[in-house]
């Protein structure tokens, strides 16, 4: 028997992360049925390929990888240039400056929200409920202590500081929210500024839907002034242009987030870059780039468009069968309310069983997602037209 530590705060964690749970209840459920067509609107994964021009820059780089003179070893722990430029040129269309040197290039927001721990001591943390369950995950691991700031139907699922009490935090805000798909306006998002400049806290801003956002809504935390002295924005590539396979996300952590006794978090951050991560490569970055050009970004929209049309296809059938739900606007998930009182395991139960649907238990995202559940709009058309027609006769079966 071995005599090391272990870091016991794991034990504070569910047994299974959400969507590996679910992939196993799923895998259990097909093995004992192999018969019936699963449909797998669970995880948001996407479905459709890569933009043309985004494989047209991969293939080129992946040929001058294999060129003597065009041949490239390790890729910068922080990106290309060429990645970060055109980053810093995506926020600009918004109005948003972010200078390119405070851009760090990753293979996911997820490994950027889990690591970004790395660099903050004990301090509390809020974390909004419901919400991607990440947040909660990585500082349970870190032995943090969480507060929750619990939001529902009656706030639109958009928590507001109102009743903080001038505390230090790490505030987690994601918007559009995921799963609720719940969208700050610039004045929800400058009171979460202003609480932090105050307070002295910090915010970690997850931005990986912004590019379903409709309407005047702020794509970044930098659209609101002061942003830049209390937040990092974390984005991805993943939803806006189908890289969830392919892997590339940022991480933007302005130059003067400074904190009491004289540290830079960017300093820091880009301390523990260069010390546990070995950059993206090449021809995935190639790739980024291709993507936030302007045909890039009118292709990917294209990819968007698609997923928002099934969003509508799920909100329509809601509708007729009188399901309460919200999202689906300005995100690719729609949140519904459990029919029949049911818990959102039971629901997750109930559909698979009785219409081989998978979706998403709203509790998998905190307490206050009990009693609701998240579809997603990532599936293929064909995929979603048959879960909801399947959705549809089950409700109005009354089984
Ligand atoms: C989700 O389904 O919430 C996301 O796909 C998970 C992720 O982005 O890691």
């Amino acid at each position: 028997m071995m005599k090391i530590k272990v870091n016991e705060n794991y034990s504070c964690l569910k047994e299974s992360y959400l969507f590996s749970e679910i992939g196993k209840k799923v895998r259990a459920y097909q093995e004992a049925h192999p018969d019936k067509k699963v449909i797998r609107l669970g995880i948001g994964d996407v479905t459709l390929p890569l933009a043309p021009v985004v494989v047209e820059a991969m293939e080129k780089a992946a040929r001058e990888m294999g060129v003597k003179e065009t041949f490239r070893g390790y890729p910068p722990e922080y990106g290309y240039d060429f990645l970060r430029e055109a980053i810093s040129a995506y926020y600009k269309r918004n109005g948003v400056t972010v200078p390119a040197g405070d851009i760090f290039v990753s293979d996911g927001a997820k490994s950027d929200v889990g690591n970004i721990v790395d660099i903050l001591g004990k301090n509390t943390v809020l974390i909004p409920s419901p919400v991607y369950p990440v947040y909660m995950d990585s500082n349970l691991m870190n032995g943090n202590r969480i507060e929750l700031l619990e939001a529902g139907e009656s706030d639109g699922f958009l928590g507001t500081p109102d009743l903080l009490d001038g505390e230090t935090y790490v505030i987690y805000i994601c918007s559009p929210n995921n799963p609720t798909g719940a969208v700050y306006d610039r004045a929800g998002l400058k009171a979460w500024v202003d609480y932090a400049l105050e307070s002295g806290s910090l915010i970690i801003f997850d931005s990986a839907y912004e590019a379903f956002i409709q309407g005047d809504y702020p794509h970044s935390i930098y659209d609101i002034e002061g942003a830049e002295k209390c937040a990092i924005e974390i984005c991805s590539f993943s939803k806006m242009s189908g890289f969830t396979g392919t892997r590339c996300a940022w991480c933007v952590v302005p130059a003067s987030l400074e904190t009491e006794g004289g540290y830079s978090l960017k300093k820091m951050w880009s301390r523990r870059q260069a010390t546990k991560f070995n950059g993206v490569s090449y021809p995935v970055q190639r790739g980024a780039e291709a993507a936030l050009t302007e045909e890039g970004i009118r292709e990917c929209a294209a990819l968007v468009e698609y997923y928002m049309e099934n969003a509508k296809i799920i909100a329509d059938t809601l509708r007729r069968v009188g399901v309460w739900f919200t999202g689906g606007v300005s995100s690719p998930y729609i949140w519904l309310k459990c029919p029949k009182g049911m818990s959102s395991w039971e629901f997750f139960d109930y559909l698979l069983e009785n219409a081989q649907i998978v979706g998403t238990p709203g509790e998998g995202f905190g307490e206050a997602g009990e009693g609701y559940f998240r579809l997603t709009s990532f599936g293929s058309r064909e995929n979603t037209i048959e879960a909801t027609a399947r959705l549809e006769a089950l409700l109005k079966s009354g089984v």
